[in-house]
């Protein structure tokens, strides 16, 4: 292959060329290993804070991935369009005219601005605001201000249209694309974790469907440790969101926390390739304990649930239909979700905008077959729970850290995540995966950064020929 061609490894383009390590050759292997040691669960707080770091993720990690990008129904129609984030790298979605999906990078080829700057809506084509280049929906360059005067008509508009992203692939609804021509396809690279995923996009016929807007929430912090959190910690849960549990008991008493119902059964799923899941899954007599106490809107969803938990058995089976509501899950490495069969059910994306910055961006998601009322109040639930309190709660503790790391001596003590660490099995035969035993722990944490620490320290997109998934 020529090293002309876009697929080849020099490419300027290509997603695998690394040009922040070319003068480094010892630094991202040697210390990059040393900082993330999953088999005795220590991780450096340097990959949080290291600015050379961070540069090379842009690359090695963000340029490679699958990366969320819209739920199908918030593009329905030809010339439906909006804009989001891949890595730092600004994106342009927008349905074509034969229905499909196209991503494009977002960045003028002329000076590299901005070219569609509203969030989301329907257009034939973007005007760059700077000097007026021209693009239609699928991205080609289409009008240039004085192209036959100023560039005598010798400017070829086929050279210079918005740069394509790879490949766009979808499961279920979920959009995702990746820059990479190697990255396995999309439902590979989502492997055992799609068993788990289903229970949030495929628990009635017709899927799901987004609710309409998007919650943007500007916070401190790395981007990585709101995708561990979300991959498996529930261990911060109880006292984090102390408060938050109290005032979503609704307004009968504020002073009271729900009353305690039966202990959760629960378990940890922490795939090979990164992704992870942990959550209640709670025997069905403990449905009315979870619900009790937290507003007309829960009692409405819950029985809602309860309505439709024969289609979901048939569709999903006992294991995954019987309360089986994971709470929180990361598909690697930035798309986290809330799966809550009592509340409401989200997916979004943590946009890293530095080492100690990233934004939370957030779709609610709803059976599309569920009744109008459903829908409205899984929608006033988002809210609540997690907008209006967890995710405050949650970027107090991100920020905090973010503070701290600025310390040289905090950034020399590793992190500690060896909770669980030495009990999980991987023949559990029913779940996927590698599986801990309890709801709480640390398991998928360290599959996430161990496979992190992969994708950062491969020369090649890091496969590991385990990417099909279990039927
Ligand atoms: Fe877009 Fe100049 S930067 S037209
Ligand atoms: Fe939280």
């Amino acid at each position: 292959m020529s090293p002309n061609h876009p697929n080849h490894p020099n490419h300027p383009n290509h997603p695998n060329r690394d040009e922040s390590t070319s003068n480094r050759p010892d630094r991202p292997v040697t210390v990059l290993s040393s900082m993330v040691d999953t088999e005795r669960g220590l991780v450096s707080p340097e990959i949080f804070a290291d600015e050379e770091l961070y540069r090379l993720e842009q690359t090695r990690l963000f340029l490679r991935s699958w990366l969320f990008l819209a739920h199908e129904s918030q593009l329905p129609r030809s010339g439906d369009f909006l804009t989001t984030f891949m890595g730092e790298d600004p994106v342009l979605v927008a349905r074509q005219p034969d229905g499909s999906l196209r991503a494009m990078l977002n960045a003028c080829r002329h000076r590299g601005m901005t070219v569609c700057r509203a969030d989301l809506g329907n257009a034939k084509s973007f005007t760059c605001t700077y000097h007026g280049w021209s693009y239609d929906g699928s991205g080609r360059l289409i009008n240039v201000p004085e192209h036959d005067t100023g560039y005598n008509g010798e400017l070829d508009l086929e050279q210079w249209g918005l740069v394509a992203v790879a490949r766009v692939e979808t499961y279920k609804g979920l959009v995702f694309a990746t820059f990479s021509p190697e990255a396995p396809p999309l439902v590979d690279y989502l492997g055992d974790m799609a068993w788990y995923l289903d229970c949030l996009v495929d628990r009635r016929a017709g899927g799901t469907e987004a609710l309409g807007g998007m919650y943007k929430i500007r916070l401190r912090g790395n981007w990585k440790l709101a995708a561990e959190q979300f991959v498996g910690d529930n261990y911060h849960a109880g006292l984090t969101h102390a408060s938050a549990f109290r005032a979503w008991s609704g307004p009968r008493d504020v002073t009271r926390a729900p009353e305690p119902g039966p202990a959760p059964a629960g378990r940890q799923f922490s795939s090979r390739l990164g992704h992870g899941t942990a959550g209640f899954y709670l025997e069905e007599a403990g449905a009315a304990a979870v619900r009790r106490g937290r507003g007309p809107d829960a009692d409405l969803l819950a029985r809602y649930h309860e309505q439709i938990l024969p289609e979901v058995r048939n569709r999903l089976g006992v294991e995954r239909a019987g309360g089986a509501a994971s709470t929180a899950a990361t598909i690697f490495p930035n798309c986290s979700y809330l799966a809550n069969i009592f509340g409401s059910s989200s997916l979004g994306v943590w946009h890293p905008k530095g080492t100690d910055r990233f934004e939370s961006w957030r779709i609610g998601l709803v059976d599309a077959a569920a009744p109008d009322e459903v829908k409205a109040a899984t929608a006033r639930m988002l809210h609540v729970w997690p907008v209006g309190l967890a995710d405050a709660d949650d970027g107090e503790n991100w920020g905090g850290i973010a503070v701290n790391l600025r310390g040289p001596m905090v950034r020399r003590q590793a992190f500690n995540f060896q909770m669980g660490l030495g009990h999980e099995r991987d023949d559990d035969p029913v779940y996927p995966g590698r599986i801990g035993p309890r709801w709480v722990g640390e398991l998928p944490q360290r599959g996430f950064y161990q496979r992190w620490l992969e994708f950062m320290t491969s020369e090649g997109w890091p496969h590991l020929g385990l990417e099909s998934p279990r039927q």
